[in-house]
């Protein structure tokens, strides 16, 4: 499949107007997508949860215009105030793919989107936002499209996901989803994610993630910029093989339910996008004092508990603690009574793995 699959051939249908309404998970990747090149293309597969409580809600209104616009014609709402500075992003986004949904400047739209986390969260709401908006769109495709099937429908709203932002195109489906071309993953793509076509041990369905929101400002490194860094990065060829190479192994993890090897796979990922960071140019420390505690903390009960507790990280300091469902009573214990503290105002969101966006 090439980009050019995505090019719709004249719709046969038309449409005055209509509402459309999404509600999209964010996601938590094991391997990172950490680089990319030209058109949002990763420079390595990544693999991620999908994610159930953290979603955002976006309705679409569409009204046909008179005639085609010459400008992208609509109005934005977040939790119900208009958003003026969001704009840019959504007309960078239009821009991208207007090619794919030619119906675009024939339509004034109206976004409406609220996320289910606290905005100041430090909780980037890009994944699910993207998500959210992707399958909106596609929706009103199909509207003017009803050929479309499941399959091509989810691809194409993954496939214009990825175009707002990397990671949302694995925010369409759940629970365990894969993004980037590898060799030993048939069907996988750099131009949207697909389902992980591979067996699940059981132990890894109902996994939880319990993020500890240690620093709630706002990002100190945009995507973009980080993304960017990995260019002349002194060990980017190795990152890239890396991944590569844990997502092989991984493999076979998901299938043992080996959770040792899974632990060291998912922090050593986490750790390397950090270090990534330090070690471009310029150069940056994402953690806080508090994050290096929790991972201590974590360190130490998994120790003394036998538990299978682990930690993963984005590109900020929150920390996402993992566990299996047959350990959650005893590591929540733990979450509550050792890691809250370390919260900015003890805030944390129970999240777990989920199965994916859902129409309203
Ligand atoms: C560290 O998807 O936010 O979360 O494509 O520039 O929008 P853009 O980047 P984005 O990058 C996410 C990076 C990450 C790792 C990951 O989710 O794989």
């Amino acid at each position: 499949m090439t980009h050019t699959s995505f090019v719709p051939s004249p719709y046969l249908h038309s449409k005055n107007g209509g509402k459309v309404s999404w509600k999209a998970p964010s996601n938590i990747a094991l391997v990172k997508y950490w680089g990319k090149k030209e058109n949002q293309i990763p420079a390595n597969p990544s693999i991620s949860f999908t994610l159930d409580a953290c979603a955002t809600t976006t309705i679409l209104t569409f009204t046909k215009l008179q005639k085609k616009n010459k400008e992208f014609s609509f109005d934005l709402f977040f939790e119900g105030k208009s958003k003026e500075d969001f704009k840019p992003k959504i007309i960078a986004f239009f821009t991208r793919i207007e090619k794919y949904l030619p119906f675009l400047k024939e339509y004034h739209f109206k976004i409406e989107t609220e996320n289910s986390f606290p905005h100041s969260s430090g909780i980037a709401s890009s994944a699910s936002g993207m998500a959210a908006l992707g399958l909106c769109l596609m929706s009103v495709e199909k509207e003017l499209n009803p050929e479309i099937d499941g399959i091509f429908f989810n691809q194409k709203a993954s496939f214009l996901a990825r175009l707002g932002s990397g990671s949302a195109c694995r925010s369409i489906e759940g629970d365990v989803i894969q993004w980037g071309r590898h060799k030993e993953i048939e069907g996988s793509s750099d131009l949207h994610a697909i389902k992980y076509p591979f067996k699940i041990h059981p132990i890894f369905k109902n996994f939880h993630d319990t993020i500890l929101l240690v620093d709630k400002g706002q990002k100190q490194v945009s995507s973009t910029v980080g993304h960017n860094l990995m260019h002349n990065h002194p060990f980017s060829e190795e990152r890239f093989k890396q991944a590569h190479l844990n997502l092989s192994e991984l493999q076979v993890v998901f299938t043992e339910g080996n959770l040792d090897r899974f632990i060291e796979i998912v922090e050593g990922e986490a750790l390397t996008l950090h270090a990534m960071m330090m070690t471009s140019l310029p150069y940056f420390i994402l953690m806080k004092p508090n994050t290096l505690k929790i991972i201590e903390k974590i360190w130490k009960f998994r120790k003394a508990s036998s538990t299978h507790v682990c930690f993963t990280l984005d590109a900020g300091a929150n920390v996402h603690v993992l566990y299996p469902e047959n350990e959650k009573d005893v590591v929540f214990q733990f979450i509550k009574d050792e890691l809250v503290v370390y919260c900015q105002e003890q805030q944390y969101i129970c999240d777990r793995i989920g199965f994916g966006a859902k129409k309203l």
